[in-house]
């Protein structure tokens, strides 16, 4: 993919840009409230590999060509995932820390190790059984659902579904296939929130480390039909405890967040769009609404993240050594050379990844499915739920790596039996 040179040629191949000014800050207000404006103008301004900075005085470049994206994805001899020389280089307590820096897990691993905590993730998710999996959100969705507001005013009726709905849902799903107790679960979410929102790594770390110390000692002692017993006891991986706190973390703040953030932004699709609030003909399934979000609104919209271990000359551009390549999903699907404007099942949506660290097939199976599952559960419910303010209003949660709303408010129904 890259030509053999090791030095840029003079007026033929652009130096990465390494101004601040030049650079596009991903950590702005500004991105989080319209990233879509901003990979325009970057796809317009620099084509397919973008100068940021992903935190103030920490420069990156984002990929936002789909084919170059999925290139340096499936090249892990040239775009490593092991962040350690460049944290290196990074003071202790850069608040991004929690979210890229190394730990020994499939993500952040090259070769054997990496093949090693990946497989005995996925093996875990995948007795996971999927039947079970539909009864899960069932059950959770319908004792939140049977709180909702469905007395008073209209203003007593909105409330912020992410609070009283998804987030919930999620977190009691989640523990249930992992096998956790709801008051360790209730640590750990707390946990996954602050590493998405740049809290700081010791403290992050410590709220993981106490919370799945617990965990790893209680499944020893009582083993369950669940997904943190299958690791503790993998005897083919013989995980230590260092290595299962960590398999635990990535399993539960990709699943959390992401999985929070899916439902979420599908959900607002689903509120707003004439093709479902209007009267137009065709009848469109929630899984292509979730595959249609996992390619324009990913919940991971920038990560993937690589650091090539030298200078390496890519589209024309040099990329500098030991320095963060993060693939921005949500720009790359929205490549008008890739993006079909079909998306049920689409095969192309890069919103798990690509390449060898692609979010593993049992994962994405079941997050996908508790996603369908916890829509499906709610609109059957409430099917006159509608947006409490303008779309236009809504507050995105800042940070370059996610697409997260802080808040959904929505207008709940009246109950048929007050409408007299
Ligand atoms: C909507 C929910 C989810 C989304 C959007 C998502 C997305 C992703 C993405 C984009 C990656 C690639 C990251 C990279 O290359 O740096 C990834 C990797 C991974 N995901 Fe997911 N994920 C989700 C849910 C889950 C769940 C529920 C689990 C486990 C319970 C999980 C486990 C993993 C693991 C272990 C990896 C690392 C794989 C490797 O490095 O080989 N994910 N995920």
């Amino acid at each position: 993919m890259t030509s053999r040179q090791t030095q840029p040629r003079p007026g033929i191949d652009q130096p990465a840009a390494d101004h601040r000014s030049d650079r596009v800050p991903l950590y702005s207000a500004e991105f989080a409230a319209d990233p879509h404006a901003a990979y325009y103008e970057m796809r317009r301004r620099y084509g397919s590999l973008v100068p940021i900075e992903i935190y103030p005085g920490v420069p990156a470049t984002l990929v936002i060509g789909y084919q170059t994206a999925v290139r340096i994805l499936s090249d892990p001899d040239h775009f490593p995932a092991d962040p350690r020389r460049w944290q290196e280089k990074v003071p202790d307590d850069l608040p991004i820390l929690p979210m890229v820096e190394w730990r020994p897990n499939a993500l952040r691993s090259v070769g054997l190790e990496h093949l090693r905590y990946r497989k005995a993730t996925n093996d875990a998710l995948e007795k996971v059984d999927q039947h079970e999996l539909h009864e899960m959100v069932e059950r959770a969705a319908a004792a939140l659902i049977a709180q909702f507001p469905t007395v008073g005013d209209e203003y007593e009726r909105t409330a912020d579904l992410i609070s009283i709905y998804v987030q919930p849902l999620v977190c009691t799903v989640l523990n249930e296939i992992l096998g956790c107790p709801p008051e360790i679960g209730q640590a750990i979410a707390a946990a996954s929130a602050a590493l998405f929102d740049s809290t700081d790594t010791e403290t992050v770390n410590n709220m993981f480390g106490q919370a799945f110390l617990k965990l790893v000692e209680i499944k020893r002692i009582e083993p369950g039909d669940d997904v943190a017993t299958r690791l503790v006891h993998d005897s083919e991986a013989k995980l230590t405890d260092e290595e299962l706190i960590h398999q635990f973390v990535t399993c539960f703040s990709a699943g959390m967040e992401p999985g929070q953030n899916l439902i979420a932004n599908s959900l607002l699709l689903m509120l707003t769009d004439s093709r479902f609030t209007g009267n137009e003909l065709g009848f469109i399934p929630t899984s292509a609404v979730v595959d249609e979000i996992l390619a324009m609104d990913p919940p991971l919209a920038n990560y993937c993240i690589t650091y090539p271990r030298q200078p390496i000359l890519v589209d024309g551009v040099w990329l500098p050594a030991n320095e963060p390549v993060i693939t921005s999903m949500a720009a790359c699907s929205n490549d008008p050379r890739m993006n079909t404007g079909d998306y049920a099942g689409n095969g192309w949506n890069l919103g798990w990844g690509a390449g060898p660290h692609q979010c593993p097939k049992h994962a994405r199976s079941a997050a996908h499915r508790i996603a369908v599952d916890a829509i499906d559960e709610l609109l059957d419910s409430v099917p006159e739920l509608r947006l409490a303010v303008p779309a236009a209003e809504l507050e995105w949660r800042p940070g370059g790596f996610h697409r997260a709303l802080a808040e959904l408010p929505v207008v709940f129904p009246l109950d048929p039996r007050h409408r007299i």
